[in-house]
């Protein structure tokens, strides 16, 4: 049997494999991404659900090398939305039947913020009826802030790793308590605990970081036995310090290829997880998100930020949507989506079906 055909037979892939499935090219590359495809529509269908995106503030504590929002850079104003209008997006969301919004900003730990987050999440359950599931991207917290707010509603939680190599992660972080690795790997383990459905992810194509880094990435998912996943290129932004490091990049075309590649085995490796078809995937190729979609991404984040706000939220360079308002994207992504073929699951919450079975297994 061909090489290609032995491995994807396989019931668990080996370090090796990975770094064959990296490497690959041609026809082989496409012979993956028909089989990410077909396991996709057996095990989660051609179905693709929506999670309203909210970038709801951009202050950071944090001075991660690679982002443009970086507590360091005074480019960009800093701004935080208001409760009204946080509001609106969700009844946006409501009314078009997202059924899910995902609420990110910069880190903050502060009183005032746990407290805010707090009491915006009570009032959009109050709001929706309870309608709406709420998904937060709000960095590293304490046990007790995780804890309420998944008492006042929330119901899943993005942390990416950024990168599962700690001696990577140390290059690209300051060197100070607020980027720790190890403290990362915590608080996804905590979020576990509290019985969040836990996503992370990475980026793929930063400096440094090798074809073997990116397998032991797709380990690291399957060791946390995760429930989500958002990963997409790294993109340089010039206000950043590795911006320095751009002419030790693979072209963009080539982040791009190895970012499909890491979604296409990821579904094959994790067939039952929800995978992300990320915004910076489009940022390359303007087809980039339905890409994603054919070769196993299965969730999409339409952005509902006011677009007032949306050139001070800029983590990367060149990022899509700055002046489409939220219906704009909507009828964007719409056909986009069919044109991948598949369907928009309006109306349904679209929880991982990995969560629903790890609780089965734990009951
Ligand atoms: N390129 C691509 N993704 C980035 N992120 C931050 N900066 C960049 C960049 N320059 C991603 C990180 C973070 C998420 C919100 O955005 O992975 O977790
Ligand atoms: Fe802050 Fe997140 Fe950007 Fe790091 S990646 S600087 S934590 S917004
Ligand atoms: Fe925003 Fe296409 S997704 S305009």
């Amino acid at each position: 049997m061909e090489p290609l055909k032995q491995i994807l037979n396989k019931t668990q892939f080996t370090k090796d494999d990975l770094i064959f499935l990296l490497n690959t090219s041609d026809k082989e590359r496409l012979g993956l991404f028909e089989h990410a495809r077909d396991v996709k529509a057996s095990i989660v269908g051609k179905k693709v659900y929506f999670r309203g995106l909210i970038e709801y503030s951009n202050f950071c504590k944090k001075n991660c090398f690679y982002c443009g929002i970086r507590a360091g850079n005074s480019r960009y104003v800093r701004y935080r939305m208001t409760d009204v209008e946080v509001i609106q997006c969700v009844d946006y969301a409501w009314k078009n039947e997202y059924a899910s919004v995902v609420i990110q900003s910069g880190e903050q730990t502060n009183k005032a913020f746990v407290n805010k987050i707090e009491s915006l999440l009570k009032r959009i359950h109050r709001h929706t009826q309870g309608d709406i599931h709420v998904t937060l991207s709000l960095g590293e917290q304490s046990e007790e802030t995780y804890r309420r707010w998944f008492e006042a509603g929330a119901q899943r939680y993005l942390l990416r790793i950024e990168v599962s190599n700690p001696e990577l992660y140390k290059k690209l972080h300051p060197d100070n308590r607020e980027h720790d690795y190890q403290r990362r790997v915590e608080s996804l383990a905590t979020l576990k605990k509290l019985d969040y459905q836990v996503g992370t992810g990475v980026m793929i194509g930063l400096p440094f970081q090798t074809i073997s880094d990116l397998a032991d990435d797709l380990i690291f998912f399957r060791e946390n036995d995760i429930d989500m996943a958002g990963m997409g290129p790294y993109i340089e932004h010039a206000d950043t310090p590795l911006y320095k490091f751009r002419d030790t990049l693979l072209p963009l075309k080539s982040r791009f290829d190895l970012a499909l590649k890491m979604v296409a085995i990821l579904r094959i490796m994790m067939k039952n997880i929800n995978i992300a078809a990320t915004t910076a995937m489009q940022t390359i190729d303007p087809q980039g998100r339905e890409k994603a979609l054919m070769v196993g991404a299965n969730v999409i984040m339409p952005n509902l930020t006011p677009v007032k706000y949306r050139q001070d939220y800029l983590l990367y360079e060149n990022k899509p949507c700055l002046d489409e308002e939220a219906e704009e994207c909507k009828s964007c992504l719409e056909a986009r989506i069919h044109m991948a073929g598949d369907t928009i699951g309006y109306g349904e919450w679209g929880d991982s079906q990995h969560y629903q079975r790890r609780r089965q297994d734990d009951a």
